[in-house]
């Protein structure tokens, strides 16, 4: 379904089978290329990325956005779960947030050459419209400490940073397996203007 237009590309969201089918393949690719890059430098095989997108489609009330270009290319994505299905970070915050209405923003990502031209911001906005607002009052992600563009884009759109680290493990572009810190943000969702 399209949610919205920004020039030549398309916010869309996948619901239906079919829909996860079609993309799962341009999806995966725009994964593996964006979290190798600054500042993940992450190494991700083809079925590892599509283990990710597997899981996360099939995630009850999730929302998964793709920016997509032309009929067939993903240039974005923005992806969103029910903070409960995220077992390691909801026992990170267990007793900080009300898990069970606490809804987390798990992936984000656009493509380098199309970086700055509002399609992040886009993805994170429109997945703030779709949230459940009866069942979620909260919002949370998760950032590395080195990553600026995107924390700072989360503190433009109102989050704040909540105090909490978490040391994640995860193999390089390298070859090695080495951690790096990430923060929490959070945002209270009754405090999202939907006109914004
Ligand atoms: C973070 C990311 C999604 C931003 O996507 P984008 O499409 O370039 O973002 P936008 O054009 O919507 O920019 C939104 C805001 O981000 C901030 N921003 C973007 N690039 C920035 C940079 N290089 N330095 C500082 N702030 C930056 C700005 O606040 C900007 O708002 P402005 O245009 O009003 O100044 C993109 O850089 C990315 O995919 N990075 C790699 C993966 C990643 O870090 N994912 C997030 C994990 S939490």
């Amino acid at each position: 379904m399209v949610i919205t237009e920004l020039d030549d590309i398309t916010i869309q969201r996948i619901e239906t089978p079919e829909e996860v089918a079609r993309w799962r393949a341009a999806f995966t690719g725009a994964y593996q290329t964006i979290f190798s890059g600054f500042p993940y430098f992450e190494r991700f095989y083809p079925s590892e990325a599509e283990g990710v997108y597997r899981k996360l489609t099939s995630t009850p009330n999730q929302i998964t956005l793709i920016a997509t270009r032309g009929e067939s290319s993903v240039v974005g994505f923005g992806v969103g779960i029910p903070l409960r299905y995220h077992s390691a970070v909801a026992q990170e915050l267990d007793g900080l947030v009300p898990i069970r209405h606490a809804f987390y923003l798990a992936e984000l990502g656009v493509l380098p050459e199309y970086r700055g031209r509002r399609v992040g911001r886009t993805l994170v906005r429109e997945r703030l419209r779709l949230i459940d607002r009866g069942t979620f009052s909260h919002v949370l992600l998760r950032v590395s400490t080195n990553n600026t563009p995107s924390s700072e884009m989360y503190r433009a759109m109102g989050f704040e940073d909540m105090g909490v680290y978490m040391d994640v493990n995860a193999m390089r572009t390298n070859g090695r397996v080495s951690s790096d810190r990430r923060f929490f943000m959070s945002r209270v969702l009754s405090q999202v203007d939907l006109e914004d």
